[in-house]
């Protein structure tokens, strides 16, 4: 990578956090309408939160520990975080964005049953989720003051929203739907190399500059893992449709979505914690979830996921993914 296409980069990302998308790029901001009869949730801004009279002094100093831990998740890199995501590397806009995986949703519609993982989870848990899958890492114990501030500052998202009200505009990535399109791995590097290349790296693996991730990496070490639900190519190529690249989202055509987010897919990453030793086996056993991943199929001659490398994570999985009982 040479320097000027770095600092270009570094320039259109600040400039991206600085002003508004449209006014910056110059590219028409495309992303999808809201479905009729949904409900459309404006999550609240910090600005709310530091003006709320309401609010006791002690919650407000609690939530803002939840929004930084958020925001600078990598704080806690080797404690619970062992790759280069931050909370906010996929959930853009500090969670709160519409078509970005706003978080407040799990508040809302937790305890309630995941398909992922077969139990009814509870708000911790779906926290937990992204800690053990897209952080490869290791969630702040359940009831832990750490765990208590996320919790915190995802039920303040929610303001006013209807609880068990599962309708709701924009959250998630699936807009794009399940049904793929013919997949080529060629023509999504193609795509690769001239939409994100830039920032992300010819080798896929970020930029960093003094010690910070400046641009996460796409797979690799430091990425999600072969469990997070980024794995699944409809859900990154729902994401990238309506995030990337960076400042444009909305730019891409379907196709190109679908192509590239099956080609960052394609590459190798940590193991999934829930691996069973082979990765046949474990493709089988999850595959509610797996149909939708590349892990343990063939491309290009490779068995992918077929290793026991989880990463800078000493361990494969964390305590707290278990099955809950309620005989
Ligand atoms: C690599 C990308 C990635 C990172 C990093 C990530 N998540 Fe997620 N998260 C996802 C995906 C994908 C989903 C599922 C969205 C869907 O269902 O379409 C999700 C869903 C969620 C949900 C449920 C939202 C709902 O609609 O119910 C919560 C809560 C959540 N994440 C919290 C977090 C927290 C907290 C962190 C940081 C510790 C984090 N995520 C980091 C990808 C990520
Ligand atoms: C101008 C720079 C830029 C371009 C171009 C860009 N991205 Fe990103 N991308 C980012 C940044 C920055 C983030 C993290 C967002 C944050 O932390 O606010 C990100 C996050 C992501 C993530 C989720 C986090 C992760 O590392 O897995 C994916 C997936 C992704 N980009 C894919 C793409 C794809 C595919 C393209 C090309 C179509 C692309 N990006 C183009 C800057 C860019």
């Amino acid at each position: 990578m040479n320097s000027l296409r770095y600092t270009t980069a570094v320039t259109a990302m600040v400039l991206s956090l600085t002003t508004p998308l449209a006014a910056q790029t110059g590219v028409p901001v495309n992303l999808p309408a809201y479905e009729e009869g949904k409900y459309v949730h404006q999550a609240p801004t910090v600005e709310d939160l530091m003006t709320d009279e309401s609010l006791h002094p002690e919650l407000r100093e609690v939530i803002l520990k939840g929004r930084d831990m958020f925001l600078n998740t990598q704080q806690f890199r080797g404690e619970y975080v062992f790759n280069d995501m931050t909370c906010k590397s996929c959930h853009m806009g500090e969670g709160r964005m519409n078509w970005s995986g706003p978080v407040w949703p799990a508040v809302t519609t937790l305890p309630d049953f995941r398909g992922k993982n077969r139990h009814v989870n509870s708000v911790e848990e779906r926290i937990a989720g992204c800690f053990a899958y897209s952080m490869n890492g290791q969630p702040p114990a359940y009831g832990s003051d750490d765990m208590l501030a996320m919790v915190a500052y995802h039920q303040w998202l929610a303001r006013s929203a209807p609880v068990y009200e599962r309708n709701i505009a924009g959250r998630g990535f699936s807009h794009l739907g399940r049904e793929r399109p013919e997949l080529d791995y060629g023509r999504g590097r193609e795509v690769y190399e001239q939409q994100c290349a830039v920032c992300h790296g010819d080798d896929g693996q970020g930029q960093h500059k003094d010690g910070q991730v400046v641009f996460p990496p796409l797979w690799g070490d430091d990425s999600y893992n072969w469990g997070a639900g980024m794995t699944r190519i409809f859900t990154a190529a729902s994401f990238i449709k309506n995030n990337m690249p960076l400042g444009k989202p909305g730019s891409l055509s379907d196709d190109d979505a679908w192509q590239v987010a099956n080609y960052i897919n394609s590459q190798e990453r940590p193991q999934d914690p829930r691996y069973t030793g082979d990765v046949r086996e474990t493709r089988e056993q999850f595959y509610n979830f797996h149909q939708h991943t590349n892990y343990g199929t063939e491309v290009n001659g490779q068995l992918l996921g077929d290793h026991d490398n989880t990463g800078h994570k000493p361990f494969l999985k964390p305590d707290n993914l278990r099955p809950r009982t309620f005989e």
